[in-house]
């Protein structure tokens, strides 16, 4: 990839009350965003709300926040959202068209928390108006990185990361020196599993796989976290919202998730943002910036802590590691077809159709079956995103063998 100047660009002041709409606050990262909004409610208004299929919560949240809109992407749901919202004045709608219409209405600052390449429209759609784009949902970078960070310069959108890792870098990366920036470093957990023999993964349940050690998440993404999948997207984010080459893209392993990420300069400093391992406080850095407003995340105690360790990540134990950065040497459609094929497998590991293992290789197999392809309109991303979507279920149809459980 070219190193481009994907950079903010920093504004003088922060309207007051500042205008949100949060694309799925029925989420974790939409929860956390909903109650760091509802502790100050004189400083926003809420233009829209967006969810999957939870009605009920979606409803409830409308309610307490006095939203204008609430939306469900699912047409089954909107009688239950519509008699949920009965006589409160807020409008309901619900399908992919609306989800559309609630990210293009006029809100200064969007979350976009939607899971996976679903949340793609909207997303795009919030940053072709100039939005503030707060961006949890790394999938909309992953499979069309290029062309989100194209649309957001053109349309002077400003992207702020959401991920607690970019958003640590973006704290401490110096836009206006960039050419003394040598690589950033993305923390790892190393996830659930990360002392595990690739046998033992072999056997892992659903449950364990979404019994994160530090964070509290939704489901797709904890297993990606499992998988190291989720590191792997994470590097594909950071090299889009960064502008770096994947190469100056590094992971440490770091199993307590305090340092979060870290810039290298060329004069051998280094810089890194820490905090405890809550999402509240990356959410609260977008949902203030450019000012800095409170978070209830449980304040850093070091000496308590007394430890922090690093290690290399294991890239055999860990395949979803190789195959990132196998796509990003492709390049083109390539990581879009992994983005798309990993959703696909998560989903079917999570319904028991797949083994923990088979994950990787299912990504590893849709990889190797299409060929890869320029991708330079939305069109393009979809087409490849559902022709991989289709290949990856074929693959699981067709009773994809065991992956290999030995390591
Ligand atoms: N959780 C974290 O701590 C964390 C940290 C960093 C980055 N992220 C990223 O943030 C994104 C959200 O993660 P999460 O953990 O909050 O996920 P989650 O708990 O599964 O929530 C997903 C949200 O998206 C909605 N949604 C799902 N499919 C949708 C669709 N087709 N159309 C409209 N809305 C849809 C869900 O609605 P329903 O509730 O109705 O299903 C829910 O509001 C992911 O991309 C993840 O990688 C999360």
């Amino acid at each position: 990839m070219t190193e481009n100047s994907a950079r903010p660009v920093p504004r003088a002041r922060r309207e007051k009350p500042r205008r949100v709409t949060i694309l799925g606050s029925t989420g974790s990262v939409g929860r956390n965003t909903v109650e760091l909004v509802s502790a100050d409610r004189s400083s926003y208004a809420v233009e829209a709300l967006v969810a999957h299929r939870n009605a009920e919560l979606l409803a409830a949240q409308a309610r307490s926040l006095a939203a204008k809109l609430a939306v469900v992407a699912d047409d089954s749901q909107y009688g239950a959202l519509k008699s949920a919202l009965s006589g409160s004045g807020i409008e309901a709608a619900a399908g992919a068209g609306a989800i559309i219409e609630a990210a293009s209405r006029p809100a200064d600052w969007v979350m976009a928390a939607i899971v996976g390449a679903a949340g793609l429209a909207p997303t795009l759609a919030a940053v072709r108006r100039g939005a503030m784009v707060a961006l949890a949902n790394k999938e909309v970078l992953v499979c069309a990185g290029a062309l989100v960070t194209a649309e957001a310069e053109r349309c002077g959108a400003q992207l702020l990361p959401v991920d607690s890792e970019h958003n640590a870098i973006f704290q401490v990366f110096a836009f206006e020196q960039r050419a003394a920036i040598e690589r950033i470093m993305l923390t790892a957990s190393g996830g659930p599993f990360r002392e595990w023999s690739a046998a033992q993964m072999a056997q892992a349940t659903p449950e364990q796989a979404v019994a994160h050690p530090n964070w509290r998440m939704g489901a797709k993404i904890s297993v990606d976290s499992a998988t190291m999948m989720n590191k792997g997207l994470e590097v594909i984010e950071a090299q889009h919202l960064f502008g770096l080459a994947s190469e100056r893209v590094e992971i440490v392993v770091h199993r307590q998730s305090v340092v979060h990420g870290l810039v290298y300069y060329s004069d051998g400093s280094v810089l890194a943002q820490l905090g405890s391992p809550d999402m509240r406080t990356p959410i609260a850095n977008t949902l203030g910036w450019p000012e800095r407003i409170g978070a209830p995340s449980p304040r850093l105690d070091l000496a308590k802590l007394g430890r922090l360790d690093f290690e290399a990540p294991d890239v055999v134990r860990f395949p979803a590691l190789r195959l990132v950065r196998a796509a990003l040497a492709s390049g083109g459609g390539a990581p879009t077809i992994l983005n798309a094929a990993n959703e696909v497998a998560v989903a079917a590991f999570l319904d028991r159709r797949i083994g923990f293992l088979d994950i990787a290789a299912l990504v590893e197999r849709t990889l190797e079956a299409l060929p890869n392809r320029r991708i330079d309109r939305l069109e393009d991303v979809l087409d490849v995103d559902g022709e991989a979507r289709a290949t990856t279920r074929r693959l699981i149809g067709n009773g994809l063998p065991r992956a290999a459980n030995t390591g």
